[in-house]
C-alpha cells in the first residue's frame, strides 16, 4: 500500500513522506476493502500536517477518504464490490449525541487518516457515496459537507426565507451557502477577495462584503437586512470574527461556532452576547447518521461539491502549500 506518513514530531510540510506499507489485509466479519481514489483538503489536515496538532510520527494524515470497495466480509449486506464509497469522520459516533471517545479516533489525527491507497476496515467507517458522485466528490463530503449541515439543519432548523451568513469561500463556507440556497434561504457572504465574492454570487449569494475591506462587517450585514439581523452564522474564524458575528445576528439567532482561523482563544463581548439572547454552539462535524441525512439531501436536490483543484498524492506537501496561500475556492481534492 502506497501512503503519506508524517516524517518527524511536530510535523512540518517539508517531511511528509511517501511510503510503501505491507498492509495486505482481507476483510472480517463486518468490515469491507476499499480502494481509496481520493481525499480532501481541511484546515484540520493542515493544522495536523503543520504540527499545530500534535500527532504521532509516522501517521497517515488526511480525515476524508473515498474510493470503490473491492472486497466485503462475511455479514455484509450494505455494500456490495463495486460500490462509491465515502468515510465517516468520527467512526465510533454512529447516531444520538458524540462519545467521549469519538474525540480520540479522528482518522488522520487520533489514529490513521486516507493518505493512502486502500483501508480496510469496519462497515460503519463508511457511507455510500451520493449517486452519480465520483471518489474525488465524495472525498469532500466527510469533514467540510456534513460540518456544514449540521450548522444548519442539526443544531438549527433554518427554514426558507431565513438569512444565512458564511464567512469566507473554503470548505466548509462554499457547502453552507449550496445547502442554505437549497434550503431557500438568503445568503450573506464574505471575502477577502472580490474576485472570489463573484464566484460565490454565481453560485447564489444574495449579498456580498469584502471583509478585508469592510472591516466593520457585521453592521453592514446587519443594515442589509434592515436593521433585524440574519438568522444563523456560520462562523469559521473563531475569536477575531466572533464580535462581528454577534453584532450581524438577530436577537435570538444562532451562530454555529466552527472555526479557528483567527485562533484559538480571545475576548468575547459577552453582554452582546446575552442582551441579544444568541445561541452560541461549538460543533465538531457530526454523526455517521448525520452523514447519511446530508447525503439523501445532496442526492434529491442535485448539489454538487465545489472543487476548485486537484493535486496527486505524492504531491500532498503542494496540495497544502495551495491551500496555505489561499488560492483555492471551495475543495482542494487529492487523486489517490
Ligand atoms: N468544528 C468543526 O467541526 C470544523 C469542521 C471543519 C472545519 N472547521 C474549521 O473551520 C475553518 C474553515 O475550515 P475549512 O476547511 O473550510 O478551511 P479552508 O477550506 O482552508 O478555507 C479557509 C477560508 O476561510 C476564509 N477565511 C480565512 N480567514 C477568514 C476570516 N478572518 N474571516 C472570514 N473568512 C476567512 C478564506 O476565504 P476567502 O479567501 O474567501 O477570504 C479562506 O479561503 C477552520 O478553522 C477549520 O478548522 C471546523
Amino acid at each position: 500500500m502506497k501512503a503519506i506518513q508524517t516524517g518527524a514530531t511536530p510535523s512540518s510540510l517539508e517531511t511528509l513522506q511517501l511510503v510503501d506499507i505491507d498492509d495486505a489485509t482481507a476483510p472480517g466479519a463486518g468490515e469491507i476493502t476499499v480502494s481509496l481514489q481520493a481525499s480532501s483538503l481541511n484546515y484540520h489536515d493542515y493544522a495536523v500536517v503543520k504540527g499545530m496538532i500534535p500527532a504521532a510520527q509516522g501517521r497517515i494524515p488526511m480525515s476524508d477518504g473515498a474510493g470503490e470497495v473491492t472486497a466485503i466480509g462475511a455479514g455484509v449486506t450494505e455494500y456490495a464490490v463495486g460500490d462509491t464509497v465515502v468515510s465517516t469522520f468520527f467512526p465510533d459516533w454512529i447516531d444520538g449525541e458524540p462519545p467521549q471517545s469519538a474525540f480520540t479516533r479522528v482518522p488522520g489525527d487520533g489514529i490513521d487518516g486516507y493518505a493512502r491507497d486502500a483501508i480496510t476496515a469496519p462497515t460503519t467507517w463508511f457511507t455510500k457515496a451520493p449517486k452519480g458522485y465520483d471518489a474525488a466528490q465524495a472525498s469532500t463530503l466527510t469533514c467540510a459537507g456534513l460540518t456544514a449541515w449540521r450548522a444548519l439543519f442539526v443544531d438549527n432548523a433554518i427554514k426558507p426565507g431565513d438569512i444565512v451568513l458564511v464567512q469566507g469561500s473554503g470548505g466548509v463556507s462554499v457547502f453552507a451557502l449550496q445547502f442554505a440556497k437549497m434550503a431557500g434561504a438568503t445568503v450573506i457572504a464574505t471575502s477577502s477577495s472580490d474576485a472570489k465574492l463573484e464566484k460565490l454570487k454565481a453560485l447564489g449569494a444574495d449579498h456580498l462584503i469584502n471583509y478585508r475591506e469592510t472591516e466593520a462587517w457585521g453592521p453592514a450585514a446587519l443594515g442589509m437586512t434592515g436593521g433585524r439581523g440574519v438568522d444563523c452564522v456560520v462562523e469559521i474564524g473563531g475569536p477575531g470574527t466572533l464580535d462581528q458575528s454577534m453584532l450581524a445576528t438577530r436577537v435570538g439567532g444562532h451562530i454555529a461556532l466552527i472555526g479557528v482561523l483567527t485562533g484559538f482563544a480571545g475576548p468575547v463581548q459577552t453582554a452582546l452576547l446575552m442582551s441579544k439572547n444568541l445561541r452560541v454552539q461549538g460543533l465538531t462535524v457530526g454523526s455517521r447518521a448525520q452523514q447519511l441525512d446530508m447525503i439523501a439531501a445532496i442526492e434529491a436536490n442535485g448539489i454538487e461539491p465545489v472543487i476548485s483543484d486537484h493535486f496527486a498524492l505524492a504531491d500532498l506537501a503542494d496540495a497544502f502549500r495551495h491551500q496555505e496561500a489561499n488560492k483555492h475556492f471551495g475543495k482542494i481534492c487529492v487523486d489517490i
